[in-house]
């Protein structure tokens, strides 16, 4: 384990430290230690120092561990996974993939962040990404298909994430077209789909997930939208490591599935789940807004809106807001 990584898992036992005892557990100078617990401030992590007591950080933090995520995605899984990387910090976790060759067939490359400095949200958005606090991770894979059949894909990894919280115990999941997870009208989960299409032949495809587990800095101030998290639904904060291990097992069971037949054996359950059927809704474009009645997805994933007496609309990209709601900004 990296230096600063055992420096956190020390610290999270709790209680005082001091950096004759750090140094001696990590085996470096006491200089050393503290250059880390400076990097470690640098992160947002917030490190308490006494003098003549060391350093005590001020709540425990349940590091990402590759091994204990593997175990709770299950071994039916691992010949999928190519390859599995736990980064303490990351500048994206998609753009860290996107840069990376492709796979093999049938595998994918899985990536998750503690943190991420210039995390991607839809729309050119910032995915606020504070250390420990939530999930951030990304599957890249290779799909044989071509790009149009991959239009459906973020609204079936929506129905993994229902599952995935199902199985955590959080039932009254909603979902807001194209992918957002909701609870109660606030923003629990985000996913990104990002693809390279070449003009012939696989299409790489990088699927990152943002979901929110217990955010406690002050990072969450810069969220521009209502959202919640895992704590304030379940009055407790699960392991991260079961969380990250659930999320992507229901992951990869959903992109194999989908690879083979594409969105139609999830269109039931996301349209269960639809929390603006049947509401008035702006639908906001780069360009232009439509007002009207929300009526669902069809079968290719695209939203059906009807304005007034007017024909059905489908729209494949854009962003809904409740009438008299304001859209976050972008
Ligand atoms: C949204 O705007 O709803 C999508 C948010 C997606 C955030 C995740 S966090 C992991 C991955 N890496 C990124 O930079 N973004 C996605």
């Amino acid at each position: 384990m990296h230096n600063q990584a055992k420096l956190i898992a020390i610290l999270s036992e709790g209680g005082f430290h001091s950096g004759e005892v750090l140094g001696a557990r990590l085996g470096v100078s006491r200089t050393a230690v503290w250059k880390t617990i400076k990097k470690l401030s640098e992160f947002g992590l917030d490190i308490h120092s006494v003098r003549g007591k060391g350093y005590r950080l001020s709540h425990a933090i349940e590091l990402l561990d590759a091994g204990r995520i593997l175990k709770e995605t299950g071994e039916k899984l691992q010949p999928r996974i190519a390859e599995i990387d736990v980064f303490l910090t990351r500048s994206s976790t998609n753009a860290y993939l996107m840069a990376k060759a492709s796979p093999e067939p049938d595998k994918g490359y899985v990536c998750f962040a503690e943190m991420q400095t210039e995390g991607r949200g839809r729309r050119g958005r910032q995915w606020v990404s504070p250390f420990g606090e939530n999930l951030y991770l990304s599957i890249l894979w290779q799909f044989p298909a071509d790009p149009q059949m991959l239009s459906g894909l973020g609204l079936a990894l929506s129905v993994a994430i229902v599952r995935a919280l199902d199985e955590l115990g959080v039932h009254d999941i909603g979902l807001k077209w194209p992918n957002d997870v909701i609870w109660d009208k606030r923003k629990l989960a985000g996913i990104l789909v990002e693809m390279v299409a070449e003009s012939t032949g696989p299409c790489r495809v990088v699927m990152g997930v943002g979901l929110n587990i217990n955010f406690q800095s002050s990072a969450s101030q810069q969220i521009d939208q209502p959202w919640v998290d895992l704590r304030t639904i379940l009055g407790r904060t699960p392991s991260r490591n079961k969380i990250a291990g659930v999320v992507l097992r229901h992951l990869l069971n959903v992109i194999l599935l989908y690879e083979q037949r594409g969105l139609a054996p999830f269109l039931d359950e996301w349209r269960s789940h639809d929390a603006y059927k049947g509401q008035q809704v702006d639908i906001l474009m780069y360009k232009n807004n439509i007002s009207g009645i929300c009526e669902g997805i069809d079968n290719m994933g695209a939203l059906q809106v009807r304005a007034g007496n007017g024909p059905m609309q489908k729209f494949t990209s854009g962003e809904i807001s409740l009438r008299g709601r304001p859209a976050p900004e972008h």
